[in-house]
């Protein structure tokens, strides 16, 4: 059982092409790699504390298996190893293993592996090749697919990177049985957000299939990272450097990202994602573009995911703010994704003070 999608590009001066592949196990691994490892090149597998424990050895014996030599270098799992310290750490490792332009990096983890792997071989000697091996759901579905990569510069998230995109991106959805739940949900939540953005069959899918998501069932899991990438895919495709319909997978990012400032990181990024999409799907409400049936329809449906719906302790004041400061908002004007419908969203510059309060009042206690 396994799917494919290939992502390519025929932007001058930024042409790529690479597959995806989705499937539940490493056996295809390592003829994938064959075209990416030819003779004589090398592999550095970079991971983290958590996620190399549980399948650094099997990937090692892979590349074994195929007389590749094989490096690894793990740091300590979380976001606060996005950082260049770390990267400078990865720089060194690869130097003093004499890794030149050939060799290739391999991602063997979630988004901060990915990102992080993704910027060192963006770098390291002007450009190396890497691969993404994604094990969360976030991964396997947002951050692994569209060659963003970077890490975080002081307090400043996703501050420093470049653009590099994967020579493959394998998915063993099976490495999900490992995962945290609430990590799960919060990938999920970036999964419903692609749906309401972009495609409202996918959405009632989701809210078919809502039992089979939950106890990970293979055959749901496979179609529903197959037509999360599909809607990724599209949006890189279209616009592989963000300028302009990219922007729309943004959706719940706004309120969402200030929330997850103003809480301390204490919930997750999904999770915020899904609070911000609330608030930015009753301002679609208000505008009469979703009807209160929609709008009750998916904030339903996050319900019985589970999700918390409301936050404690925050200032209404504070989240608009840092709404205003984010990086993405420009002299001040907050950008926000607002849904015209389910499965079609806007870019908007006119959403007031007074609507975002109004907004926040749903779902601050
Ligand atoms: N590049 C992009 O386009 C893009 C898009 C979205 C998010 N991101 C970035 O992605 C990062 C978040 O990614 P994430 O949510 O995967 O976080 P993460 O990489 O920190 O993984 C979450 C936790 O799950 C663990 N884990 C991962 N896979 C596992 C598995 N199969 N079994 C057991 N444990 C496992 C990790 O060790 C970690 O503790 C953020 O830094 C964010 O900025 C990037
Ligand atoms: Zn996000």
């Amino acid at each position: 059982m396994s799917k494919t999608i290939s992502v390519t590009s025929q932007t001058a001066g930024n042409a790529f092409s690479y597959d995806i592949v989705i499937t539940n196990g490493f056996r295809e691994l390592s003829s994938l790699l064959e075209p990416v490892l030819e003779s004589g090149r090398k592999a550095a597998i970079i991971s983290d504390s958590n996620v190399f424990g549980i399948y650094g050895d099997e990937i090692k014996n892979l590349l074994a298996e195929k007389e590749i030599p094989c490096f690894s270098f793990v740091f300590p799992a979380g976001e606060e190893s996005k950082n260049l310290d770390i990267v400078q750490d990865v720089y060194e490792f690869l130097i003093k293993n004499r890794f030149e332009r050939r060799d290739v990096c391999i991602a063997l983890g979630g988004g901060v592996v990915g990102d992080l792997t993704g910027f060192v071989a963006a770098t390291y000697l002007r450009g190396i090749a890497f691969v993404q091996i994604p094990t969360s759901l976030l991964a396997q579905t947002d951050s692994s697919i569209g060659g963003k990569t970077g890490v975080d510069f002081r307090r400043f998230k996703n501050m420093v990177g470049a653009f590099h995109q994967p020579s493959l991106c394998f998915m063993n959805m099976n490495t999900l049985q490992t995962l945290d739940k609430r990590q799960f949900l919060s990938g999920l939540g970036e999964i419903i957000k692609a749906a309401l953005i972009k495609d409202k069959a996918f959405y009632e899918w989701i809210k078919n299939n809502s039992e089979g998501i939950m106890s990970l069932k293979e055959t749901v899991l496979e179609e529903m990272i197959y037509r999360a990438c599909l809607i990724k895919r599209e949006v890189v495709q279209n616009d592989p450097k963000e300028a302009g319909e990219r922007a729309l997978l943004n959706f719940g990012h706004t309120l969402g990202h200030a929330i997850e400032r103003c809480a301390g990181f204490s919930l997750f990024h999904g999770e915020c994602v899904v609070l911000g999409m609330i608030a930015a799907l009753y301002i679609s409400n208000q505008r009469g573009d979703i009807s209160d049936a929609e709008y009750e329809d998916v904030y339903g449906l996050f319900e019985r995911f589970g999700y918390t719906m409301k936050v404690t302790g925050l200032s209404k004041a504070d989240i608009t703010d840092t709404a205003k400061s984010d990086k993405k908002a420009e002299a001040g004007i907050v950008k926000f994704i607002l849904l015209q419908d389910i499965g079609n969203a806007v870019i908007k510059k006119d959403v007031t003070q007074q609507e975002m309060e109004k907004a926040l009042d749903i779902i601050l206690e």
